[in-house]
């Protein structure tokens, strides 16, 4: 059973944040985290515009605060889950020899939007964009567990 899932970008204060705090709307029994590969915002919480975007949705981001990704992330969580495929290499540089945790890809869980990332709004400004796919990654992945 997946009882642990941690979301990861790169900055952990646009994507991460947002697909944690989607997700656990979700699934309120799934414990969740979200950190960024990058340590610069550590200690702050989400972007406010991407908190903003997400809080006319209903999602509130206020309480989430960033860290960064750590090699024993690799055994906290049952599943890690990547923004985009940096993401997703430099976690898998960082791996401990033997740890076979999986890592995913989140546009994985949402096949039929033909994304292979989620674009960051942080560079791209389209915070609704972004949300759009993060909601339909969020119901993928519920429907995985
Ligand atoms: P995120 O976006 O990875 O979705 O949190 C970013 C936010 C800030 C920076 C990079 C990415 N930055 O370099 O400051």
């Amino acid at each position: 059973m997946t009882s642990a899932i941690l979301f990861v970008c790169l900055g952990n204060i646009c994507r991460s944040p947002a697909a944690e705090g989607v997700f656990r709307a979700l699934a309120p029994n799934v414990r969740t985290d979200s950190a960024g590969t990058g340590g610069w915002h550590v200690g702050e919480p989400p972007y406010g515009a991407m908190q903003g975007a997400a809080q006319a949705r209903g999602v509130d981001l206020s309480d989430l605060r960033a860290r960064q990704f750590r090699t024993d992330d690799f055994t906290r969580f049952d599943l890690i889950i990547a923004m985009d495929g940096q993401n997703l290499r430099d976690i898998e540089a960082l791996r401990p020899k033997g740890n076979a945790t999986p890592l995913r890809l989140f546009t994985d869980y949402a096949p039929d939007a033909g994304m292979d990332h989620v674009p960051d709004p942080y560079y791209t400004r389209d915070f609704d964009g972004t949300l759009d796919l993060i909601e339909r990654a969020a119901r993928g992945l519920c429907a995985t567990l």
